[in-house]
């Protein structure tokens, strides 16, 4: 994490906490970014920040496209990257967003970060950020969804519904092995209920994407 950390550093992206080692008492030392983290229960951000948003995980990604270290060990386990993908930061939903003055400042938490493919990322921020998982009206989906594919660039909102159900379908597929194999955080992670939770709310996007999709195929 601090050798990405560091990459991304020299490559000059913006909004991400600077590595600065470990204090004396082993405990890692970063940069505070300023501002808030959003709770995506309650808070929509602007539609310029959902499109600056999206637009910095472009930069992002760009800036990840040559680090590649190999098959290391991630926190989801020893991964190489695969055949299209980059190291994502895989959990870019609003709590780990920092919003200063109400515009996007950074992103926070890297410790899950690892291979990928690209439009998952965004369909995990845009799951969070338009928001996705609560319901809003199909309208202002469609519309959030249309700037955050531009925000993004190179993908159709269609596109990055395609990759939201891929997303909850590869969360599902990745919570069933934990479970499988007692992974301790996987079981912690059904036993408070938030699991059931995610699921039910992935069922009922899916009651919602159909009008959603039939809107942006018209647009
Ligand atoms: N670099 C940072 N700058 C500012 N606040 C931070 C930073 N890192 C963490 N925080 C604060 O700590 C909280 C939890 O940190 P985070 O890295 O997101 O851990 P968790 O895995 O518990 O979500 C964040 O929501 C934020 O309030
Ligand atoms: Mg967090």
């Amino acid at each position: 994490m601090h050798s990405l950390l560091a990459h991304l550093h020299a490559r000059g992206l913006d909004g991400i906490p600077c590595v600065h080692g470990l204090d004396d008492e082993g405990r890692e030392v970063l940069d505070y970014l300023p501002g808030d983290t959003l709770d995506p229960e309650t808070t929509a951000p602007s539609d310029a920040a959902l499109a600056a948003a999206a637009g910095w995980l472009r930069r992002f990604h760009d800036a990840v496209a040559d680090f590649r270290p190999g098959a290391v060990a991630w926190r989801q386990g020893v991964q190489a990257l695969g055949e299209g993908e980059i190291i994502c930061h895989n959990d870019p939903g609003l709590y780990n967003w920092v919003v200063q003055g109400g515009e996007f400042a950074g992103m926070i938490d890297w410790d899950r970060a690892g291979p990928g493919r690209p439009l998952d990322d965004l369909a995990f921020l845009v799951w969070s950020g338009v928001p996705l998982l609560r319901p809003t009206p199909v309208a202002d989906s469609v519309r959030r969804l249309q700037i955050a594919a531009e925000g993004y660039g190179g993908v159709s909102a269609l596109d990055v519904v395609d990759a939201v159900d891929a997303r909850m379908d590869l969360i599902a597929g990745r919570w069933r092995a934990g479970i499988e194999r007692n992974d301790p955080g996987t079981l912690a992670l059904r036993d408070s209920g938030a699991m059931d939770r995610h699921l039910s709310r992935v069922r009922e996007f899916g009651d919602r994407e159909v009008a959603i999709r039939s809107e942006l195929a018209r647009s």
